[in-house]
């Protein structure tokens, strides 16, 4: 099977400036070479081009901060995976900060009946301008492929809404804000927050993550935010929270996603080797895809 890789040099949806130079630090830390270790063809299609608003982190009146940018860059992201997935190809995105689940789910969603999100993060992203604390539109992609929020991002790619809430799973969850709270309840969201990790164990979460995302699902796609790890094992992040899953806890999460081969599309987001040390959150999202894609020791 065909890998194609595209970069988003995004950094709009939120605020610290270096997450747009995330996919030069995976594709520094092999992730080429690594996929192709494991045996794919890969194809690199290059980065998405991100527009630069004449000044940056402007809230508009919707509290959402350099919108129009973030929709553009948004529309060619669905447009790229879109192309991706018609050729048959696995789309493997690598940000840029998580607005650009916007364009992923955009380019993808429509291409199955019923597709379901593993959203492995820290946080729940459900905000939406009205309800975010910080306008940062990186807080709001999964509530805007629930078809919540604002039209023009929830638009995107021409349709809405992307998936449902019922095909969604979040794992990792630690750090939500009262909207979200409110949203996962009306929603019946199923979370795993790391109370469940701590309590069942990240072997059982995964075992009902995957039956739940899978229950009514022809597809599934895996938006993987690097501040879902601890800030121990993936420093370099905008929006680090302390008590998140450990390296080797996300390392049998990808395995047991590539035991039962279930995952369609993937992005790996919010690397960000300004903040990080000495590349090490980038270098763990490639360990990470190399689990992902069937990477075993023996
Ligand atoms: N909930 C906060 C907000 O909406 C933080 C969001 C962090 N999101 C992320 N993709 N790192 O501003
Ligand atoms: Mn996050
Ligand atoms: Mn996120
Ligand atoms: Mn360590």
């Amino acid at each position: 099977k065909k890998v194609s890789i595209i970069g988003v040099p995004m950094d709009l949806g939120q605020t610290r400036r270096g997450v747009d130079m995330g996919p030069s630090a995976m594709r520094y830390a092999g992730v080429i070479q690594r996929l192709e270790s494991l045996g794919y063809e890969v194809d690199d299609r290059g980065d998405v081009e991100i527009g630069r608003p004449g000044k940056l982190d402007v809230k508009n009146e919707k509290n959402l901060k350099d919108l129009d940018e973030v929709v553009k860059a948004n529309e060619s992201l669905g447009n790229a995976v879109s192309k991706v997935v018609e050729e048959g190809n696995f789309p493997l995105v690598l940000g840029g900060d998580h607005s650009i689940a916007i364009g992923s789910l955009a380019g993808v969603a429509n291409k199955y009946e019923n597709l379901g999100v593993i959203w492995y993060d820290a946080h729940g992203d459900l905000n939406t301008g009205d309800t975010s604390p910080s306008g940062n539109i990186h807080g709001m992609p999964l509530a805007v492929c629930l078809g919540i929020g604002d039209s023009s991002l929830t638009q995107i790619g021409g349709y809405a809404p992307k998936i449902k809430s019922e095909n969604i799973v979040i794992v990792g969850a630690r750090s939500l804000d009262e909207g979200e709270k409110e949203l996962i309840r009306e929603k019946g969201i199923k979370v795993f927050t790391m109370h469940e990790i701590d309590r069942l164990g990240m072997t059982n979460v995964m075992e009902e993550a995957i039956a739940h995302v899978t229950k009514k699902t022809d597809g599934v796609h895996l938006s993987l935010d690097l501040d879902a790890l601890d800030p121990h094992d993936a420093p370099g992040v905008g929006t680090p929270v302390i008590g998140g899953t450990t390296y080797r806890e996300a390392h049998l999460a990808m395995e047991m996603l590539a035991e039962r081969d279930i995952i369609t599309s993937t992005e790996f987001v919010e690397v960000n080797p300004i903040l990080d040390n000495k590349n090490q959150t980038a270098e763990a999202a490639v360990g990470l895809i190399g689990s992902l894609f069937g990477e075993k020791l023996l």
